[in-house]
């Protein structure tokens, strides 16, 4: 198999292009943002023509934090549908057989009933924050499933939950909690400091998978899944900012203690996937969460600008 893994460069498209590596049976196409803009449709089209990929993972997008995403709505939306739009019409268009596009748990509405199901897409309100960017993603879904319908195409969507590992966004001005959380516990033990502080209560409940155990639940629904239902891709079980904090604080070493900034907003109180139906195709996350921070602690003092203090 001809496989083009778009985006490999992030967080999610490395681990996918590590994963079929290990795996060791398919060409594995890859191009960087320089070599092939994806959101210009004729160098996309003129790329698809030459190259003719049998399967597409989608794992390039505009991605970013609460802050970037209510600041930059405008270039959520245009730049999210261009390139999925591109990559699925010049894909099919040059014979891919299979294409997996991904999108994330932020698409699910606010006040979703818990743990959130598939079908509990577009049954209420989005959290308003990122809603260009959830619209953009919904668009995918809907495009992916509008292929099959009306071309045959076997065109599929996964939904991972919060994710973690190598490659993350490690600037906590921008990051998720668990990344964030590893820059700030390291500056304050390399700096000599008594107390983090951290936004919020504390209390809300979140579930992290580690980016490796994505990559191989992507690669099983490219293997196994055919259907026009999007796929939820979680750890199942969830934990509090607090405990995931003391886990962090642990992992890298630091001493002393946490304050928590209260007055600052805690978010949605828990979000939490549903996994029934990837786990019905005999995949689980084999990384458990203490020893998939662990080994990301160690990657972020090798790899990330972050790290340096
Ligand atoms: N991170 C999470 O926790 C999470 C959770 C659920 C779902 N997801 C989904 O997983 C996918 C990948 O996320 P990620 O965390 O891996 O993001 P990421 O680290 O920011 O990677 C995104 C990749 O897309 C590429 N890209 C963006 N715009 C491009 C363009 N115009 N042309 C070519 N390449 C472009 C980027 O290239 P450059 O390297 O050049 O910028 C980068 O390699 C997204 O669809 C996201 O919604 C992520």
């Amino acid at each position: 198999m001809k496989i083009f893994v778009a985006g490999h460069r992030g967080m999610v498209g490395s681990a996918v292009v590590r994963a079929l590596e290990k795996r060791g049976r398919d060409l594995v196409l890859t191009r960087s943002r320089q070599e092939l803009d994806l959101t210009h449709a004729v160098e996309v089209e003129k790329w698809f023509a030459r190259e003719k990929p049998d399967q597409v993972i989608d794992a390039a997008a505009r991605v970013g934090g609460i802050l970037e995403n209510s600041r930059r709505p405008v270039e959520f939306l245009i730049e999210n549908t261009r390139i999925q739009n591109n990559l699925m019409e010049s894909a099919f268009r040059h014979g891919c057989q299979k294409f997996l596009f991904l999108g994330s748990s932020c698409i699910y509405p606010k006040h979703a009933h818990q743990p959130i199901r598939e079908d509990s897409l577009m049954s209420g309100p989005l959290e308003s924050t990122n809603d260009a960017y959830a619209l953009a993603k919904i668009a995918g879904v809907r495009l992916a499933q509008a292929y099959r319908d009306e071309y045959g195409k076997s065109a599929i969507s996964a939904m991972p939950t919060n994710l973690y590992g190598p490659g993350d966004n490690f600037d906590p001005e921008s990051s998720h909690a668990l990344p964030g959380m590893i820059t700030k516990f390291h500056r304050a033990k390399m700096q000599g400091e008594r107390e983090v502080v951290l936004w919020g209560t504390g209390s809300p409940r979140r579930e992290w998978l580690h980016v490796d155990n994505l990559a191989d639940g992507l690669l099983v629904l490219l293997e196994h899944y055919d259907e026009r239902e999007i796929v939820n891709l979680g750890v199942g079980e969830d934990l509090t900012i607090k405990e995931l904090a003391e886990k962090v604080m642990k992992a890298v070493g630091f001493a002393g203690s946490i304050r928590w900034d209260t007055g600052k907003p805690d978010g949605t109180p828990r979000k939490l996937l549903d996994v029934s139906k990837i786990r019905a195709l005999g995949w689980r996350p084999t990384i458990p969460i203490d020893q998939g921070i662990a080994s990301t602690y160690e990657w972020f003092l090798k790899n990330a600008p972050e790290a340096k203090v």
